[in-house]
């Protein structure tokens, strides 16, 4: 996720993109840079690494004349945290410039078949883009190169272009990231979220995936790609403060977040499925077929949540691949004598990629000799610099303390990694095609889930007055019924804990009684009966029940006073639909006992001490 902002209008354009920057500084802060059409038409670039602050720096010696100009901060994905990786990214010649942010999966096919002998000063996917617009711009129009090269591109998309030979516009574009283009009084401005354009003007339209603009400052002609001739859409009147802005109309970061998932979870997966082989390859990994053939056992080292989504991968690497795995507390593991050696492969999972406990037992892994990776959300970090390779998840900026998007993430990448050591192993390609085929259709119907929003918010009124809670989850869900537990206390401090369902009888069952309400993931998979011989030993103790069922199981409404519902999947893959409900759950909940939903007391998102 990076953040964009372009202004063609009567004004000197550095101030707005400025201001602009600061506004979706949140969406990265890696590097930055801005871009100005000057009086002579030249295009004239400053960038700097860091936040935009250091830009600010650079730009205090430098005056960029000019009434049109194209800005960017950066979440890094292709290419490390430099100022030659920072946008905008020239073409060739120096003529066009853009800032995109998304990820051009097929950007190396591009490269090869149009752009040869084409010299590139970035390691991004994006300066490609603007090589391949300025090479078409030879002989057509702007317009015209911008529609033939988005006639070729995979991937995600949100772009604004620029060119010296045609000064007083800007081409924009959408697929996949968010563009919105207000529309002003001789001046437009376009930005990845309204918070820029909202000083300027309150007349906003919201680009749709497969939609281009063509901008000046008195005209905004919109297209849509495969249709002929304009289209026409009409703008918005947003009341929007600021702040609600930002969090695109929602009212918590923590809320964006969650309803960010759909996306999040192909930018994870983007690039990565290899359905003629059914099955999956990550590019940092860093190892042959036949080094990783050779792997005896898996160490998964995280704490918290980043904890949960690892004991996630224990099932899947067993089940899938036949790999011995462990899933192990960073903050325990730093202080045991752990049994691992140069056949172990150690993954770190982290968020923010600096927690303390988890990065010391990394230090430690490497120590004695295991192979270490990792799987991070926060690109140029330090678990991801200190590793020899691994994965970044690509969930975005994650803002609220409690993680819900990074964690369905790690989800889908330890999904993948599993589907490739399986693939390596006995899985047959039938049972890889077939876990591609339904990881294709998670985005779907993580959005039902979604859907369903007002219920769960319901439900969370109804058991937001109780003083404990029980989560309960077996097999592969039972880290889920962790995690649940997890989300409730950090969100709304309510007291939970977690338990596999199958345990209860061995001691928690005394807690049973009216007034200790139970959240049981009963999903239809091999375990489900078992579930209900589970819960309907809850029921006769009296205790409340709120479950997470599929679809169309009507059996579970006797046993239960709430039911969520959710469609219904492979096992393997039922943690990234069944958590989705516990992220609002808990959310809910801390609304209703007005916590503070993005930054709950006594946490901090990252923890650099121990
Ligand atoms: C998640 O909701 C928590 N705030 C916390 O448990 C977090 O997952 C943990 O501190 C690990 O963070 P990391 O993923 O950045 O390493």
């Amino acid at each position: 996720m990076c953040g964009i902002v372009a202004y063609v209008g009567n004004k000197p354009a550095q101030n707005i993109l400025m201001q602009g920057l600061r506004r979706l500084e949140y969406r990265g802060y890696d590097s930055a840079g801005i871009l100005v059409v000057t009086k002579n038409k030249k295009l004239k670039r400053v960038r700097s690494v860091g936040n935009v602050d250091e830009l600010q720096k650079k730009l205090k010696n430098q005056k960029l004349a000019g009434a049109i100009g194209i800005a960017h901060t950066r979440w890094a994905t292709h290419g490390g945290v430099t100022e030659k990786n920072a946008h905008p990214h020239f073409g060739q010649q120096g003529t066009v410039a853009l800032a995109h942010n998304g990820i051009i999966e097929n950007y190396q096919y591009l490269k090869q078949k149009y752009l040869a002998n084409h010299k590139f000063k970035s390691e991004t996917d994006t300066e490609v883009l603007a090589h391949l617009i300025e090479k078409f711009h030879a002989k057509l129009s702007l317009k015209k190169s911008v529609e033939k090269t988005l006639g070729l591109i995979g991937g995600t998309y949100g772009l604004v272009v620029i060119s010296a030979k045609e000064p007083d516009k800007i081409m924009v574009a959408r697929s996949g990231s968010p563009l919105a283009i207000g529309l002003g009084k001789n001046q437009n401005i376009i930005a990845s979220d309204a918070t820029p354009i909202l000083p300027h003007t309150r007349k906003i339209i919201y680009l749709d995936d497969g939609e281009y603009a063509e901008i000046t400052a008195e005209e905004c002609q919109i297209y849509r790609l495969g249709t002929k001739g304009e289209i026409d859409k009409k703008a918005q009147k947003i009341d929007w403060t600021m702040e609600q802005a930002q969090k695109a109309g929602f009212e918590h970061f923590m809320l964006k977040e969650i309803h960010d998932q759909p996306i999040v979870i192909m930018d994870a997966v983007r690039g990565r499925l290899r359905p003629k082989e059914g099955s999956a390859r990550m590019g940092g990994f860093n190892m042959t077929d036949l080094q990783a053939q050779k792997i005896k056992q898996i160490t998964l080292l995280a704490c918290g949540t980043a904890n949960y989504a690892c004991m996630v991968g224990k099932y899947l690497f067993e089940r899938l691949a036949q790999i011995p795995t462990n899933a192990e507390i960073g903050s325990e593991f730093r202080y045991r004598n752990p049994v691992i050696d140069n056949k172990t492969l150690v993954f770190s999972v982290s968020q923010s990629g600096e927690t303390l406990d988890t990065l010391v037992s990394q230090r430690e892994a490497k120590r004695k000799g295991a192979r270490v990776r990792g799987i991070v959300n926060v690109v140029g970090s330090t678990i991801a610099r200190e590793a020899d390779g691994g994965t970044y998840i690509h969930a975005g900026p994650e803002l609220s303390v409690a993680s819900s998007k990074a964690f369905t993430n790690m989800l889908m990448i330890l999904t993948l990694y599993a589907v490739y050591f399986g693939r390596l192993r006995k899985m047959s390609f039938e049972t890889g095609s077939k876990i591609i085929k339904e990881i294709q259709k998670l985005p779907g119907k993580v959005n039902q889930i979604l859907e369903q929003a007002q219920a769960i918010k319901k439900a969370a009124k109804n058991y937001a007055g109780y003083k404990n809670m029980l989560f309960l989850g077996r097999g592969i869900n039972y880290p889920i019924a962790l995690e649940g537990s997890h989300k409730l206390k950090e969100l709304s401090y309510i007291h939970s804990e977690a338990y596999p369902a199958g345990e209860m009888k061995h001691g928690a069952n005394a807690l049973l009684d009216p007034k200790f309400p139970v959240v049981a993931i009963a999903t239809k998979n091999n375990l489900y009966e078992k579930m209900i011989s589970n819960l309907e030993e809850v029921k006769a103790r009296k205790s409340p029940i709120l479950a997470v069922a599929t679809k169309g199981d009507k059996k579970i409404q006797q046993l239960t006073q709430d039911v969520i519902y959710v469609p219904k999947t492979i096992e393997i893959l039922e943690p990234v639909l069944n958590v989705i409900p516990f992220q609002l759950l808990a959310y809910y909940s801390a609304c209703e006992l007005k916590r503070n939903v993005d930054q709950p007391r006594n946490l901090a998102k990252s923890v650099t001490v121990e």
